[in-house]
């Protein structure tokens, strides 16, 4: 699709043909480039080096109607007039349930051998709990047999935050350890029925995010701005279902299942790279994250965490902690913006966050702030803090304005800056031997991006929502060529 992108092209494109500078001899007939060539070795990723993409269920999916599908928290909150900047829902997003197959195509055409997506909870149960709609599973049986045809190895997320609604009416959503319970039940019932195709299962995605953003700031579905000590009992039934669905998984999957969470770490960067920062942000990463990626590793609330929640600290048992600490086979960071530069600090606790200024650059999304290393540091860190054998980037990736150009084609050059910087310090962590063993660049394609509706671009195809049709980005042409070489730089 990209062959257009061709010398002829960029050279026409830009007026340089007729100066007489047409780019620069890329074939190795052509002499210098050779030689260049020579000089640069290429910087490749380790061996069996995973490249996917990944996308999420109500993103992506529509049908919302369909096929005996329950409503989600998110049908219900895009409908609140003001909740979602541009007015739209997910109903039809990228009708990915009927285009599924095109959309395989269009993976296989970068040349990516894997692919996270997620399943829709209300498909598979309508009611949260109760009766299953195998009509639901089936849709991804139908996916899963088209990603196995087609060679793509597939990683499934169990929840990427479309809670069923009936369980927000019943229980009180998160608020309830019954929905914890009734995610296990998702889950063993979803392994024991997938697990012949699927080998790799996240829980769940981002609970850092939707459990804050949903239930403590309003941002979110279901919308609600609940009291600290009531948030901190939410925060602690998430991962609670995030343990009892290790086990569930564990007792109902086929052997060899792998599992693990996916989480937004809070991602800490050192100030800069001296002895006592990279000490400071190590200490930083794990109080910043003691209330989900900490516990859910570790088994326990670190000190600071108790101490700090004080009064509005999360009612626990022991045998709870238990469960929430068990064992992972892998983790998954969703990496995106440093959010933290860390500094030593002489002060209780060694570690201070600096403030940003406000003109550190930041991408098309106003919250993505560039920084490259943050993709090298929070890996990094996080294999140090919890000794961590597999770690996946479950995502990476930026917005973009993404307009079609004058000749019908997407030069989204600011995406390409954002993912050659990001997987070069990539690059330099698996070289260093921080155990990263995949990367899913978010997205596929464009799609719902949550309170930003379908304004924020992220995919590496473009999608007009009125047309359904996808068009490859010049970053899918980028990706496919790291994807082939297995590195990235010539
Ligand atoms: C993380 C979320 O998992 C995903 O759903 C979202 O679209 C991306 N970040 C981009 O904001």
């Amino acid at each position: 699709m990209f062959s257009r992108f061709s010398r002829r092209h960029f050279a026409k494109l830009t007026g340089l043909s007729a100066l007489g500078l047409a780019a620069a001899p890329a074939s190795p007939a052509d002499g210098g480039v050779e030689r260049a060539t020579e000089r640069h070795a290429p910087s490749p990723f380790p061996e069996g080096f995973v490249w996917g993409t990944a996308t999420s269920a109500y993103q992506i999916e529509g049908a919302v109607h369909e096929d005996g599908r329950g409503r989600s928290i998110w049908d219900t909150f895009a409908r609140i007039p003001g909740r979602i900047e541009d007015g739209s829902n997910a109903d039809h997003a990228n009708d990915h349930y009927h285009r599924y197959k095109e959309d395989v195509g269009l993976i296989r055409d970068l040349g990516a051998k894997a692919y996270r997506f997620s399943i829709a909870w209300p498909r598979v149960f309508p009611q949260g709990s109760g009766a299953p709609n195998p009509k639901g599973l089936d849709f991804y049986n139908r996916l899963l047999d088209e990603l196995l045809t087609n060679g793509i190895e597939p990683y499934a997320t169990l929840y990427h935050w479309d809670l069923p609604q009936a369980l927000q009416d019943r229980v009180g959503g998160w608020q309830s350890s019954d929905t914890s319970k009734a995610f296990a039940d998702y889950a063993g019932y979803v392994a024991e029925r997938l697990s012949d195709r699927v080998k790799n299962i996240f829980t769940l995605n981002e609970a850092g995010r939707f459990l804050d953003f949903g239930y403590g700031w309003g941002i979110d579905a279901p919308g609600l701005k609940l009291p600290l000590g009531e948030l901190n009992q939410a925060r602690h039934h998430v991962v609670l279902a995030h343990g009892l669905a290790v086990q569930a998984i564990r007792a109902k999957a086929r052997a060899g299942t792998r599992v693990g969470p996916a989480e937004n770490i809070a991602a800490c960067v050192p100030a800069f790279d001296t002895p006592e920062h990279v000490r400071a942000a190590e200490l930083a990463t794990r109080e910043l994250n003691a209330g989900f990626l900490g516990v859910m590793l570790e088994g326990r609330y670190t000190d600071g965490f108790l101490e700090y929640a004080g009064m509005d600290a999360p009612k626990f048992t022991a045998e709870e902690l238990k469960v929430i600490g068990s064992k992972n086979d892998f983790v998954g960071l969703n990496i995106y913006a440093p959010q933290f530069y860390i500094a030593a600090s002489d002060k209780k606790p060694g570690w201070a966050a600096l403030p940003f200024p406000a003109s550190f650059p930041h991408m098309n999304s106003e919250w993505l702030r560039v920084g490259p290393e943050v993709i090298y540091w929070a890996p990094r860190l996080a294999a140090k803090v919890w000794n961590i054998e597999t770690i996946y980037i479950s995502e990476n990736g930026t917005s973009s304005e993404d307009k079609l150009g004058p000749d019908g084609q997407i030069y989204d050059l600011d995406r390409v800056m954002y993912l050659r910087n990001y997987l070069t310090q990539l690059q330099r962590a698996t070289s260093e031997g921080v155990p990263v063993r995949g990367y899913f660049l978010w997205s596929l394609m464009d799609n719902f991006e949550w309170i930003f509706g379908f304004e924020k671009r992220f995919g590496v195809y473009r999608v007009d929502f009125e047309t359904q049709q996808r068009v490859a980005k010049l970053s899918a042409a980028f990706y496919r060529d790291v994807v082939k070489r297995n590195g990235i730089g010539v």
